[in-house]
């Protein structure tokens, strides 16, 4: 399919999702939005890790485009967060693991997109922060949910009441973003993280990623309950199989994702 504002690239198992709209800082207007949505629905069971980037030298993505926000009305407003609400909860969903490579500005929608990947790895060049109060709303595309789960409530909320942008060493010491990296190593870390993930059975990497997500909001009994469950539904898939087979013959398995 021929996108506009994305480009969506494979290498071999790992897919990388690049918002490319430079002139406008990747901003997310409802075109991309949609993009966004077509890409990740079209992913296929071969594609195994998604890595998530920014186009151009300066933006992951600016946030939600202004210009194209500033004369919305209270339905069209609706509308338009359901739409990212619709777009991030899907990337969100997938069973694959999902990297955010931040290089560059982070803001509102973006900081937001960045958000709704497994994790982030941000450049130092990388700025963080939901700045919507300065153009007198709030976070639209779940920043304040997903930066509260994230972060905690009480950063969330300096971080939301105040707009401010955070550089990348800050966004790591309050959990938001796991590594700092030089601007031009950080897609080659993501890649390498991938292929560390690559190396492993894809049905448990999925049901991990279910039970991390499902249990989180979930009391621990009840969380423990859903990865003892997870735990034995693995038990006959060709990956248990293969991968304690492999084990025990002292040789890398060989996964197939059954
Ligand atoms: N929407 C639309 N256009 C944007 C944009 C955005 N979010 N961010 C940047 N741009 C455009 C600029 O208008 C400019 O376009 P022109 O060249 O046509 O004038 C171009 O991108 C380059 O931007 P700047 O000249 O501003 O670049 P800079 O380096 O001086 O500043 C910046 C960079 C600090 C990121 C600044 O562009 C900025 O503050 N952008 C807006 C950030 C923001 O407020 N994001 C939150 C949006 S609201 C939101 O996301 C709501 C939600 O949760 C759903």
């Amino acid at each position: 399919m021929a996108y506009e504002n994305i480009r969506l690239e494979h290498d071999g198992a790992v897919a990388t999702l690049t918002i490319d709209r430079p002139k406008a800082l990747n901003a997310l207007n409802n075109k991309t939005l949609q993009e966004i949505e077509a890409a990740v629905r079209s992913l296929g069971s071969d594609t195994r890790v998604l890595i998530v980037t920014g186009g151009g030298e300066k933006a992951f993505v600016a946030g939600a485009d202004i210009a194209e926000m500033a004369s919305l009305s209270e339905s069209q407003a609706q509308e338009f967060a359901a739409l990212g609400h619709r777009a991030f909860a899907l990337l969100e969903s997938l069973t694959i693991p999902t990297i955010a490579a931040v290089n560059g500005f982070a803001l509102g929608g973006g900081c937001e997109l960045a958000l709704a990947c497994d994790f982030i790895y941000a450049s130092e060049k990388a700025q963080l922060g939901l700045p919507e109060v300065g153009l007198g709303v709030i976070p639209g595309f779940g920043g304040t949910q997903r930066l509260t789960r994230a972060v905690g409530r009480a950063r969330a909320k300096e971080l939301v009441f105040t707009g401010a942008r955070i550089d990348a060493a800050k966004a790591k010491e309050i959990g938001l973003v796991l590594e700092v990296l030089p601007a031009e190593g950080l897609l080659a870390h993501c890649r390498s993280v991938a292929a560390k993930i690559l190396k492993n059975g894809p049905l448990a990497i999925g049901k991990a990623k279910r039970v991390i997500e499902q249990g989180a909001d979930k009391d621990l009994t009840e969380a423990n309950t859903l990865e003892r469950q997870g735990f034995a539904e693995l038990f006959g898939s060709e990956d248990q199989r293969e991968g304690m087979k492999a084990f025990l013959e002292k040789r890398p398995a060989v996964f197939t994702g059954k």
